[in-house]
């Protein structure tokens, strides 16, 4: 379907499962050849990231362990700036290498948020694995986003874990307002 309506408002589609998976291969791919013997620990942002994170992994060979924070930021199609934590980071990030996984990196608000958490912890490292980035939208530069499947226009975009008013993270594809 290439057009489709989302609790009344109207999407186009941007990105097919198809690239999705062929991006997220790859990535795995890169991610297998940077972490090499060192069994990192990959930390997913919900709600959006749950897809992603679920393709990404199988494509990870390397020993590694999977973890998951909870945030909200988003109302509606505009972000507020405040970052509430709803449930929190592992507790035993030191010295591990630490990768956070977004859906998508917009303001960069709730990144720089969690971010600091992690740091504090004082791990071996810390990168980020976005599967959408709208450079756009970003407020303050990520150092740490190393990874990134797409980049996309500063438009709302729904699908594939990102969500409108909660509805539409069980699609597929990945769609952008019209
Ligand atoms: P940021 O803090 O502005 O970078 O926003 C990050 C979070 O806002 C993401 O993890 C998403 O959950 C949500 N978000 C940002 N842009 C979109 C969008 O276009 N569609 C759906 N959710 C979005």
């Amino acid at each position: 379907m290439n057009n489709i309506e989302v609790n009344g408002k109207n999407f186009e589609i941007l990105i097919e499962n198809d690239s999705i998976n062929k991006r997220t291969r790859l990535i795995g791919i890169q991610l297998n050849v940077d972490y090499e013997n060192r069994c990192p620990i990959f930390i997913g942002v919900l709600n959006g990231s749950f897809l992603f994170m679920a393709d990404l992994i199988k494509e990870v060979d390397i020993a590694c362990e999977v973890g998951f924070i909870r945030v909200a930021s988003y109302q509606g199609t505009e972000t507020t700036g405040t970052v509430k934590e709803t449930f929190g980071l592992p507790d035993n990030l030191h010295d591990r290498d630490v990768i956070l996984v977004e859906d998508i990196v917009d303001t960069g608000h709730t990144l720089h948020y969690i971010l600091e958490k992690v740091k504090a912890q004082k791990p071996a490292s810390i990168a980020v694995c976005s599967l959408l980035f709208k450079p756009a939208a970003l407020q303050k530069p990520i150092e740490e986003l190393k990874y990134v499947g797409f980049e996309i226009p500063n438009e709302f975009v729904v699908g594939y874990g990102l969500d409108y008013d909660g509805l539409g993270r069980n699609l597929s594809d990945i769609y952008r307002a019209v």
